[in-house]
């Protein structure tokens, strides 16, 4: 059974000077129990997405069902057994961890006891427990967003929104979140996770919906989206453009396409066998006597799908916060 479906959502954010097609006719379906990975770089439609379907925003065309509810005309019923962990954390910073997840318990109608004990759980589960009674202004930027999910689920609901939960946390928070994730995964809920990091929807998500300009352009896993751009290849980096040469016409004359890249010194070999090719052209390059530098395998990676859907790359990468800059400001060269 499908928890989400969504067909042709639109959503234009208009102000005086300027109107912005954020949603340009979303279809997107989500099977229960399951993790869909939104994905998709800045300015996408990501988050617009994600507080349409948690009626937080009313789209300006199309419909959805959450749980078989209508999103229109049912939305506090949605509201009844969805969680939401927005990209910017909702906790008050005046309160202490312990008691912003209270105050979210009670609003969500649990009896205080209840909420309590609840609260203390999440605590332990989220490693907050030495912090639980410090206030929200003290916690580091991975601590908030750890009692930002935690809030989210107090009610364990069936379906939860995880607005980019990873963006900004250093490698090892990153980590320790994703463990988190696969808990409630390993619960049984069913998950919309939205991310720029194409590595983070291969991790968590068993499904993927790459999201641009306002429209999901490809659905699938992981390995199906790689296999749409071709499959493995072998590559070889050399020392010199002279052994380059030879090695790829002694690689030719047994039948192997190669393709050369001079400035990079390195040879690509198509392989749909992997490992035998490897020691195939490795033996043949030691046989002549040719240094290797480098000699691997290489899967395409979900950057490389994305640069080919849609003809520019997705995202920053996880060690250069720098270059997060630098895609804000290419989404707003696009005008958006
Ligand atoms: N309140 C708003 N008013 C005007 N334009 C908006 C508003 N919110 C979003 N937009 C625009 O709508 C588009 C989609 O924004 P959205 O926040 O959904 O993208 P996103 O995929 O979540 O991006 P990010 O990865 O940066 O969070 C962007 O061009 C954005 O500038
Ligand atoms: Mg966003």
């Amino acid at each position: 059974m499908d928890v989400i479906t969504a067909k042709g959502l639109v959503k234009v954010y208009r102000s005086r000077k300027s109107e912005v097609r954020a949603l340009d006719g979303l279809d997107l379906t989500v099977e229960e129990g399951t993790v869909l990975g939104l994905l998709g770089p800045n300015g996408a439609g990501k988050t617009t997405t994600v507080r349409i379907l948690a009626t937080l925003m009313r789209p300006d065309a199309g419909s959805a069902t959450i749980a078989g509810y209508d999103l229109l005309h049912e939305a506090q019923r949605i509201r009844s057994i969805i969680g939401l962990s927005g990209q910017y954390a909702a906790v008050d910073e005046n309160l202490t961890g312990r008691e912003n997840l209270v105050m979210f318990g009670r609003l969500y109608g649990l009896p205080s006891e209840v909420a309590r004990r609840r609260a203390d759980d999440l605590l332990g589960q989220f490693d907050l427990e030495d912090a639980a009674s410090r206030t929200v202004k003290t916690y580091s930027g991975g601590m908030r967003r750890r009692l930002d999910l935690a809030s989210a689920i107090i009610i364990r609901p069936r379906l939860l929104f995880l607005d980019e939960p990873t963006t900004g946390l250093d490698p090892r928070s990153r980590l320790s979140m994703w463990e988190i994730i696969r808990d409630l995964i390993g619960e049984g809920a069913t998950l919309l996770l939205t991310t720029q990091y194409l590595e983070e929807a291969d991790a968590l998500a068993d499904s993927i919906a790459v999201v641009d300009h306002g429209k999901i352009i490809a659905r699938g896993t992981a390995d199906e989206l790689k296999s749409r751009i071709g499959g493995e290849r072998v590559e070889v980096v050399l020392t010199n453009n002279v052994d380059l040469a030879r090695a790829a016409v002694a690689i030719r004359r047994h039948g192997e396409q190669v393709a050369v890249d001079e400035a990079a010194c390195r040879l690509t070999i198509p392989t749909s066998d992997g490992v035998p090719t490897l020691l195939r052209i490795g033996r043949e390059l030691d046989e002549l006597r040719v240094p290797v530098v480098d000699i691997g395998i290489h899967r395409p990676t979900l950057d490389d799908v994305f640069l080919v859907l849609t003809g520019h790359a997705a995202a920053p990468t996880f060690e250069d916060p720098a270059a997060g800059a630098a895609a804000e400001e290419r989404t707003g060269a696009r005008g958006r």
